[in-house]
């Protein structure tokens, strides 16, 4: 292990996401353990920018594995997108005597460190932190398990009033411009369709399977909207689909960042503590400019730019069963 990097900066940034702070803990923890000295930069790289970072310590994490949000605040920063803003975030590392960072967050926060590793010699290490799971080089980000169980329980519970009422519900969720959440969740929820931005022409889709639902009589009526999707706003679906089945009632509900919230499942405790080790462990035997992740079970380490450069491939094949149990 490299005797160089004795001091560990770790920062959140972009979206929260469940886990995250279980993978603060996990760096801290491991810091400390492999006997290096750690800094939490507090609000991303704004507070790199601003000098608004702490010395931890193996306690200052304590109590925080189960918990929702990131103890370290986020940001989706501006000033960090500039040079001015990246050469005063350097000076700050000097200043604390910073020499690694680890950067957990999503595609924003990597491009940001890909760029910031290039132009200056500081190793980064990616933590692929997001509810949307839409990062190359892992098999689940951390948040995502988190946020898809908090849409099923949603989901759930809209299918009382859907099946109390005979009524057809669109349910919008997150994902930006992946339907990884979205996929899952109408799976686990039994839902009559999923509208994603992957597909080509989701309202043909729409269209026959609630002819489909019609037909077999089906009572509640669910479609899991993904945000991003190409037919666009979840209410303009829903009145498209009123003028096509007048007879049918429907309501829409937006979760919103709801599903950003609360705490961590077991999966995303137990991914966020492989990963935020790993980070560190990568960093001492020599990584940088690299995203840590966990793909069939094993940590692997993808180059910043190729995690950045190339989308995360949707299971389609989960869409097809979807469709075989939704008669
Ligand atoms: O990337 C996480 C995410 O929650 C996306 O799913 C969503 O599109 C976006 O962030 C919302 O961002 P904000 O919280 O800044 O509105």
């Amino acid at each position: 292990m490299t005797k160089s990097i004795k001091t560990i900066g770790v920062l959140t940034s972009g979206g929260d996401a469940p886990g995250m702070n279980a993978a603060i803990r996990a760096v801290v923890r491991a810091a400390t353990f492999y006997e290096r000295r750690v800094f939490g930069i507090y609000e991303g790289y704004e507070g790199l920018i601003a000098d608004n970072i702490k010395e931890l310590n193996a306690r200052s994490v304590k109590n925080i594995l189960n918990r929702g949000g990131t103890v370290l605040k986020s940001s989706r920063s501006e000033a960090f997108k500039t040079k001015e803003g990246r050469k005063s975030a350097y000076e700050n590392l000097k200043k604390h005597g910073i020499d690694a960072l680890v950067l957990i967050g999503g595609n924003g926060t990597f491009t940001g460190g890909h760029i910031f590793s290039e132009e200056y010699d500081i190793p980064v290490i990616g933590v692929p932190g997001t509810i949307d799971n839409d990062l190359f080089g892992t098999d689940y980000t951390i948040g995502f398990d988190s946020a898809t169980n908090t849409v099923i329980n949603c989901v759930d519970k809209l299918r009382d009033t859907a099946e109390s009422h005979n009524r057809l519900f669109f349910i919008e969720v997150m994902g930006r411009d992946s339907g990884f959440i979205a996929l899952r969740a109408a799976l686990a929820s039994g839902a009559l369709d999923v509208i994603l931005p992957e597909e080509s022409s989701p309202m043909q889709d729409l269209l026959n399977e609630l002819a489909k639902g019609v037909e077999n009589k089906k009572t509640n009526k669910l479609v899991v909207v993904a945000e991003g999707n190409k037919l666009g706003d979840t209410f303009a679906i829903a009145e498209e689909i009123r003028k096509k089945f007048p007879d049918m009632e429907s309501k829409v509900t937006i979760l919103g960042h709801l599903q950003r919230g609360g705490s961590p499942t077991c999966h995303d405790r137990v991914l966020a503590s492989q990963l935020g080790v790993a980070a560190v462990e990568g960093l001492l035997n020599g990584k940088s400019d690299v995203m840590v992740g966990l793909e069939n079970n094993e940590i692997t380490y993808t180059f910043l730019q190729k995690a950045i450069n190339n989308k995360a491939v949707l299971n389609t094949e989960l869409l097809r069963i979807s469709k075989i149990l939704s008669i």
